[in-house]
């Protein structure tokens, strides 16, 4: 299996430049999670790999070929796209075949890779319908079917999961997971969702504006963020920010009438006057805390096993507070929010992670 590397890319529309140099390793055989808002350089990265995009700096390397001018089909990766169009009028057999047969591979060759891929995605018994005779999953594993009957050296997804419903998405998220161990292939798959990045990737690569922001391990980046950016990309629901000014060792809050939290491991680093924004997650709320914050909740969502309330202060900062017994909480409780100190990380003006 091939790995991926990147040099240096850059890539210009016109004098807009989306990609802005990016370097980056995959190693074959990891599973590998592009994140990143929306118009940031995701799918245009993964088009840039494919070779459906020319670059205009750098060098894009699969196994130990430099491919900038390597043709797509002759690059050994192969592409599912968010909006996997299937050929209607054909069966699955033939919507999975079809690239064998355009290359003029055998018949019989042709049925035993479908058959073989038919047998990884459990599409057996279905390969004689038709599209429009499959739920939605499964023509999403059809999509994935005609990807994995060419072999790939590298897989590249482009948010395959995001017209299926919430529990389709679970249920293919697994296949996907299963796909990967099954067939020890590269990966590189780029999502929206939280969930997916964290449970599926080996390596999350956060992408802003056209550069990386940072590369990890899931929790590497849930524990460690490099940054503001990442620390709030990553967890869901975000991580909450706190803006205010050191003074005596502890972070005088801006929005929180004055209310005060201990700066813990950062005080004596940073002297008083210091701008610095503090971030607590939501799950880092708990009742044996040492910090406290007084706060009204404004909006209370029972999830069952748990509940986020959404507090405030009558000012713009909301504060999302998870908790695992919040059930006779409603709007317009007061309560202490409290947290361990421990837990707060600092980021500086700029953004950057300062403790
Ligand atoms: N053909 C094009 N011509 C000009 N600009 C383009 C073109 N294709 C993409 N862009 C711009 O490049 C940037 C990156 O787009 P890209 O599609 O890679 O974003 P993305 O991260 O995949 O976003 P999304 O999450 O919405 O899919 C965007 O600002 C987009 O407007
Ligand atoms: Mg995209």
């Amino acid at each position: 299996m091939s790995g991926v590397e990147l040099k240096g890319v850059r890539k210009s529309y016109g004098a807009l430049e989306v990609i802005r140099g990016v370097d980056l390793e995959i190693k074959p055989k990891e599973f590998v999670v592009f994140v990143g808002p929306s118009g940031c350089g995701k799918s245009t990265l993964l088009r840039i790999i494919a070779g459906l995009e020319t670059i205009s700096q750098g060098d894009v390397i699969i196994g130990d070929r430099v491919v900038n001018d390597v043709d797509p089909s002759k690059r050994g990766i192969a592409m599912v796209f968010q909006s996997y169009a299937l050929y209607p009028h054909m069966t699955v057999r033939d919507n999975m075949g079809f690239a064998l047969r355009f290359a003029g591979v055998p018949k019989s060759e042709i049925e035993r890779q479908v058959r073989e891929a038919a047998r990884i995605l459990e599409l057996e018994n279905l390969l004689d319908r038709r599209p429009k005779e499959l739920s939605g999953g499964q023509r999403q594993r059809v999509a994935i079917g005609r990807a994995i009957v060419r072999h790939p050296e590298v897989f590249l997804f482009d948010e395959p999961l995001s017209n299926l419903d919430a529990e389709l998405r679970v249920h293919m998220r697994i296949e996907i997971a299963r796909l990967h161990k099954e067939l020890q292939t590269t990966i590189i798959y780029v999502t929206h969702d939280q969930v997916e990045a964290m449970t599926l990737a080996d390596k999350i690569v956060v992408l802003r504006d056209g550069v990386i922001e940072q590369v990890g391990t899931p929790l590497d980046l849930y524990d460690d963020p490099a940054n503001q950016f990442v620390a709030g990309f990553i967890g869901s629901p975000k991580m909450n920010f706190l803006e205010g000014v050191v003074e005596n060792g502890s972070l005088l809050l801006a929005h929180y009438d004055g209310q005060k939290i201990p700066l813990g491991p950062v005080s004596g680093k940073v002297p008083d006057g210091t701008r610095l924004v503090a971030g607590i997650r939501p799950e880092h709320f708990g009742p044996n805390g040492s910090a406290r914050l007084a706060v009204t909740a404004e909006i209370v969502e029972h999830l069952g096993g748990e509940t986020f309330v959404y507090a405030g202060n009558g000012g713009r900062e909301i504060l999302t507070v998870g908790m695992h017994d919040g059930r006779a909480f409603k709007p317009g409780d007061k309560f202490e929010a409290a947290f361990d100190p421990a837990k707060l990380m600092f980021f500086d003006s700029q953004g950057l992670r300062v403790s």
